[in-house]
């Protein structure tokens, strides 16, 4: 089966390489940008602006070919793909919880931003500390390894 979607808008943010670009939002220094969303979406923002947080579903189009194994940006040994967040993967859908500033139209600016501009954006999805923030969780690798790296380097885009 072959799933096709439609962008519902575009990502515009200072980021034009991968490399230099947030590796996630957490550690974007508030790095903002702008979601312009197609007209049509305009109707569907109403009774956001009173989430503080919005999730950004995109497509990583720029994403290279994807490998079994990565060595993510905050760790120097490879990784099975599916516990890294790197953004080369069979399906390249980037998850990023941003700040919502304001609403403007079908234009929605925000802070924390790991995408390059010109990303498609297809969908919005309001962050909820209740369904979206667990107490107890595990995080594997994650939990050991220390690194404070902030801005991704070319390694998925050579
Ligand atoms: C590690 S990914 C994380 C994205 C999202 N927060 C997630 O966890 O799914 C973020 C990195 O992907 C790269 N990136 C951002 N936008 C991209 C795009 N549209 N296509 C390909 N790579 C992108 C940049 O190098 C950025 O530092």
């Amino acid at each position: 089966m072959i799933v096709e979607y439609r962008p519902i808008g575009v990502v515009r943010s200072p980021f034009s390489e991968p490399e230099g670009t947030p590796i996630q939002p957490s550690r974007a220094d508030g790095a903002r940008g702008t979601v312009e969303l197609d007209e049509e979406y305009a109707g569907c923002l109403s009774d956001l602006e009173g989430f503080s947080h919005i999730i950004l579903l995109c497509h990583l189009h720029r994403s290279g070919g994807w490998r079994p194994t990565v060595v993510p940006y905050l760790d120097d040994v490879p990784r099975g793909l599916f516990a890294t967040r790197a953004p080369s993967r069979p399906n390249p859908i980037g998850l990023s919880i941003v700040r919502l500033v304001a609403i403007e139209g079908a234009t929605l600016t925000v802070e924390g931003v790991d995408l390059l501009d010109g990303t498609p954006v297809l969908d919005i999805k309001p962050y909820v500390g209740e369904f979206d923030s667990l107490e107890e969780v595990r995080c594997g690798w994650l939990d050991e390894v220390r690194s404070r790296r902030r801005l991704a380097d070319d390694r998925f885009s050579r």
